[in-house]
């Protein structure tokens, strides 16, 4: 019988158990690829990789991969690299991305930019990017290969669409979605794809697991966007406020700039367009959010594209890895880290 977790206890923590039980073994097997495939007679190349890599990090993107061979009863063992390779993508996308937000901090600890340098973090970004393709070559899979590089090719779009897009004030909405379904959204589309690819699932269920992930990366960079405000430092382990510092125009600030008086919209354009900012700034900006509830709208938003996740896989028969995939919708989006 399962442990019955009184309902006051259900955490964020808890509604991912289920999925890191799953895939625990799996999961043992793709980190000994991921410490194995970080290894070069390079030495600053391992040392600036295992930095970031032993620091932890929720491992999410590549466990969605193994619950989703999972859940399509793949028998195989080609999706270990395929995590694997998924996580390496994600780990050169936060070593670049630091270097392009300036951030300091990434999960708990010093970015390794603050270490080695901006230059070594790109580049190290850029070896783990290629072991991640040389894994998908040694899986075989034309599809998998065809889907990952996909995913690649958008999230560098997203981060530069992102980059035209900062500083300036005219930022819509859809403009808003349209990078974070590139730059965080493809991953998490293809992390999911595939499993089912792999488990050579009808075409109906490829696109399912496609759309579960979508929507859910949506949801998770929603939340991550409204955390950047309403967050912490500590529990995120990654500076709060760096969204703000360097002028990305985010949801809780599309919003609260949208239903803001006159001299609200002067704060914003003094702020995130001309980068005029002084202390008390940001403070002023999280009052302003709030009082415009972007941030609690911000995070109905994330729900929305969370049902749109759950609503995906109704076409799977009831299972564990089914239920364990609709749990982890909540932790996404109750998530403090
Ligand atoms: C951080 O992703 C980058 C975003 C898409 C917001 P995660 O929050 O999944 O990072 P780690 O891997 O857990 O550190
Ligand atoms: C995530 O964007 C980066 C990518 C998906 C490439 P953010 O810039 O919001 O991520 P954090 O907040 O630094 O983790
Ligand atoms: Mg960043
Ligand atoms: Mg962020």
């Amino acid at each position: 019988m399962g442990v019955v977790i009184p309902l006051e206890e259900i955490t964020p923590e808890n509604r991912i158990e289920a999925l890191s039980a799953l895939v625990t073994e799996d999961m043992d097997r793709v980190n000994q690829t991921i410490l194995s495939r970080a290894a070069s007679h390079v030495t600053m190349i391992p040392d600036i990789a295992n930095h970031l890599i032993s620091s932890g990090g929720k491992r999410l993107r590549p466990m969605l991969t193994l619950a989703t061979a999972g859940l399509c009863a793949y028998r195989g063992g080609g999706h270990i690299k395929l995590a694997a390779a998924v996580e390496f993508m994600h780990t050169a996308t936060l070593l670049h991305d630091d270097v392009v937000d300036e951030s300091d901090m990434r999960r708990g600890k010093l970015a390794a930019r603050m270490l080695w340098g901006n230059e070594a973090s790109v580049l190290v970004g850029d070896f783990l990017l290629g072991q991640a393709f040389k894994m998908m070559v040694e899986v075989g899979s034309l599809s998998c290969l065809d889907v990952l590089s996909s995913a690649a090719v958008v999230i560098a779009e997203g981060e530069v669409l992102q980059l035209s897009a900062a500083n300036d004030m005219q930022t819509s909405e859809d403009d808003y979605l349209a990078v974070i379904r590139a730059k965080t959204a493809a991953l998490f589309g293809a992390a999911c794809e595939v499993g089912p690819i792999l488990g050579q699932r009808p075409k109906a269920e490829i696109a399912a697991c496609r759309g579960y992930g979508v929507n859910l990366g949506i949801a998770f960079q929603l939340i991550d966007d409204a955390l950047d405000y309403g967050g912490t430092s500590a529990k995120l382990g990654k500076n709060i406020g760096d969204d703000f510092r360097e002028g990305k125009i985010t949801l809780p600030v599309v919003l609260s700039f949208r239903r803001g008086s006159e001299k609200e919209r002067e704060f914003w354009r003094r702020t995130l367009e001309r980068g005029e900012m002084a202390d008390g700034d940001l403070e002023a900006a999280i009052a302003t959010m709030h009082a415009h509830r972007a941030l609690e709208d911000t995070v109905e938003r994330a729900r929305h594209y969370g049902a749109m996740a759950r609503d995906a896989l109704e076409l799977f028969p009831a299972s564990e890895w089914k239920a364990a995939l609709i749990d982890v919708v909540d932790f996404c989006i109750d998530r403090v880290h």
